[in-house]
């Protein structure tokens, strides 16, 4: 009996035994009946969580592109793989079949070459939510060149910083984006960004909003005339399955971002098969995933999970709100959408429209609704189950990391049983661990603790790029022989989990994670600032807001001006993006540090949070009395 689909919760117990006790076994078959190898592996898997050292599928070839285009050619030419959906409804929707993916995305890596992009280089993609972007990623995976895809909502600082990170030769983008009813100059900060990136060589720039722009001579180039040029023959270039496939920046607790590094082989099979399995994917189904590539959602489940099933997959450019709150229905009404995934704060912003919005549209064929990102709150929940599913549609609420590279704890539509707020039970072949303060292993039921990973898994990030230490040291050292996750969860009477929010310095606001530190930093660069800190507090739509406590120069400099704020937000912007602005900033005499000189986040968090009922023993505190002025200047 094949493994790949499971239908019922009795087989997924089954198969989730199958799967724990003998991973190997049971990670051949999927990969061997379900993929297109050129070679097939010498050896499952070896793994050494103390190097950390994980190695799947070893000695196989592959191209990913050939499982996510190639096979599906003569079976599925004709069927629509991407649905692109406009900023505007007012422009037409474009149906790209896989025959017509497939002639894009050789072409585009045609271009690649010609430009002088081997396998192994670094390409930046800077790009919209327009097909130029699917494409892109694929042609950088047909000829073997790692892809690092930055969201186009990161500031030019930020960009250079990852261009410059993992050592971009090129960087993809477009003379501009549009958002709603504004327009955004993407190419312009792609110039400041390149100011500081000597060693990119290139720059393609796709046409999205006609303006006009600069264009560096030898550097930079228009796509579409190359594409024109181009050949749409191309050979696959040949990959171990070990070969990087991509890098993706994820925000941590220190400064600068870290280059998560995905491999080929495992996080096609696990990518293919969570997508599959967690949405209960059956053809001719719609999908519809609200991510922006940008982030590893959009890569697992806008790009290759679905690409590799042979899914219709829809990318939509827009957002939720332009031009009324009314959007995404229409848009599952117009496409007749089947799986729905977005994120807890978009579920957030539309409840508080109310359902009239709803009411306009017929979304009968939705069949599975789906949530990530953040944990999602009871009211929320309840109401994408009322409102948007009638009820009938079960929500998989899944967890997942840019680290996991696939969901890790979630539901599988019409097999698990839901329960709001809970992501449920480990995906097939993941083995949770929820871990003491004493770094103790937590059995049984009715028990939160640290979440940990203890076995691998395909998806996994591989390192951080250019710093292995540092992949050591965040996720492997705080519990000996375990994947640190950095959230907390618990396990409740039956065994499912809850994910409880982070535990470290990361904050999520509107489903983005946050490192406090990078934030930190770029408030401390105004001149008048000598020291800040940023927590989060709740937000009604955002989840989390960041509160920031700022002490000022005792010098003429630190005076509080009435653009102080202004100031500060701005270089926020700059230096990260505009979702990383302060909410509320309160400038404060001094920050509560402990006798070694670490700020006292606990404390700023519950004032933060309006609870200063319980603050926990202040004495040790090496300066006390600042707290006492803390909650007075809040009021
Ligand atoms: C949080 C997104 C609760 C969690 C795929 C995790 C969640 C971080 C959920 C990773 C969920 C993601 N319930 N929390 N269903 N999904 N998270 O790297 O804190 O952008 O560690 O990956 O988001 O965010 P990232």
């Amino acid at each position: 009996m094949s493994n790949y689909h499971i239908k019922h919760l009795e087989e997924y117990y089954q198969v989730y035994r199958k799967s724990v006790r003998n991973p190997t076994a049971f990670w051949e078959e999927i990969a061997e009946e379900h993929f297109m190898w050129r070679k097939k592996w010498d050896n499952v898997l070896s793994w050494d969580f103390s190097k950390p050292e994980v190695k799947w599928f070893e000695g196989a070839k592959l191209n990913i592109t050939e499982n996510c285009i190639d096979r599906h050619l003569f079976t599925r030419g004709d069927k629509t793989a991407i649905i692109f959906e406009p900023n505007s409804p007012d422009e037409e929707a474009l149906h790209i079949s896989y025959k017509e993916l497939h002639k894009r995305v050789y072409k585009f890596a045609n271009v690649l070459k010609n430009n002088n992009i081997k396998k192994g280089d670094r390409v930046c993609i800077y790009l919209p939510m327009i097909p130029e972007l699917a494409v892109a990623v694929l042609a950088c995976a047909r000829i073997g060149a790692i892809h690092s895809v930055v969201f186009a909502g990161f500031s030019s600082n930020a960009l250079a910083t990852r261009i410059n990170d993992c050592d971009c030769k090129m960087v993809i983008t477009s003379d501009g984006s549009y958002r709603g009813a504004k327009t955004l100059d993407l190419k312009s900060i792609v110039d400041d960004a390149l100011e500081n990136c000597p060693d990119v060589e290139s720059v393609l720039v796709a046409k999205r909003i006609n303006s006009e722009i600069n264009m560096v001579d030898k550097r930079d180039q228009w796509l579409q005339p190359l594409l024109e040029e181009a050949s749409s023959d191309c050979e696959p270039e040949i990959m171990d399955a070990e070969d990087p496939l991509f890098i993706l920046y994820t925000s941590g607790s220190t400064g600068t971002p870290k280059g998560m590094v995905h491999s080929t082989a495992g996080y096609m099979v696990y990518s293919a098969y969570t997508f599959k399995n967690v949405f209960q994917y059956r053809e001719p189904d719609v999908y519809w995933c609200t991510a922006d590539i940008g982030w590893i959602t959009g890569h697992s489940y806008i790009v290759y999970g679905p690409l590799c099933n042979g899914a219709t997959t829809v990318m939509f450019e827009g957002v939720p709100n332009y031009p009324d709150f009314g959007r995404f229905w229409e848009i599952v009404e117009k496409h007749k959408v089947n799986q729905f995934y977005t994120a807890p704060t978009a579920i957030r912003a539309l409840a508080k429209e109310g359902i009239s919005h709803l009411e306009k549209h017929d979304l009968s064929s939705l069949k599975v609704l789906g949530t990530v990102g953040e944990p999602i709150n009871e009211e929320a929940w309840h109401w994408y189950d009322d409102n948007v599913g009638k009820k009938k549609a079960p929500i998989v609420d899944t967890w997942w990391q840019t680290e996991t590279g696939g969901i890790m704890i979630t539901p599988l539509a019409f097999c698990t049983p839901t329960k709001p707020t809970y992501a449920t039970l480990p995906f097939i072949g993941i083995q949770p661990a929820l871990m003491d303060a004493d770094g103790n292993e937590l059995e049984g039921n009715q028990v939160d603790g640290n979440l940990c990973i203890k076995f691998p898994w395909p998806s996994m990030a591989r390192t951080i790029w250019g710093n292995h230490q540092r992949y050591k040291d965040t996720y492997f050292s705080a519990y000996e022989n375990k994947y640190f996750t950095g959230d907390g969860a618990l396990r409740d009477e039956v065994g499912y989990y809850r994910i409880t929010g982070r535990v470290d310095d990361v904050i999520i606001v509107s489903g983005h994670n946050l490192g406090t530190a990078p934030i930190e930093d770029a408030i401390n660069e105004h001149p008048a600032v000598a020291e800040s800190a940023i927590v989060g507090f709740p937000h009604e739509i955002k989840g989390n807001a960041l509160y920031g406590y700022i002490t000022l120069k005792d010098t003429g400099e630190g005076r509080i001006h009435d653009n102080l704020r202004k100031e500060i937000n701005q270089l926020i912007t700059d230096q990260i993006g505009p979702i990383a602005k302060l909410d509320k900033m309160q400038f404060t005499q001094g920050l509560p540090k402990t006798r070694s000189g670490k700020i006292m986040r606990r404390i700023l968090r519950k004032i933060a949070e309006g609870d200063t009922s319980n603050l926990g023993d202040t004495s040790t505190l090496l300066n006390p009395e600042v707290v006492e002025s803390i909650i007075e200047g809040k009021k």
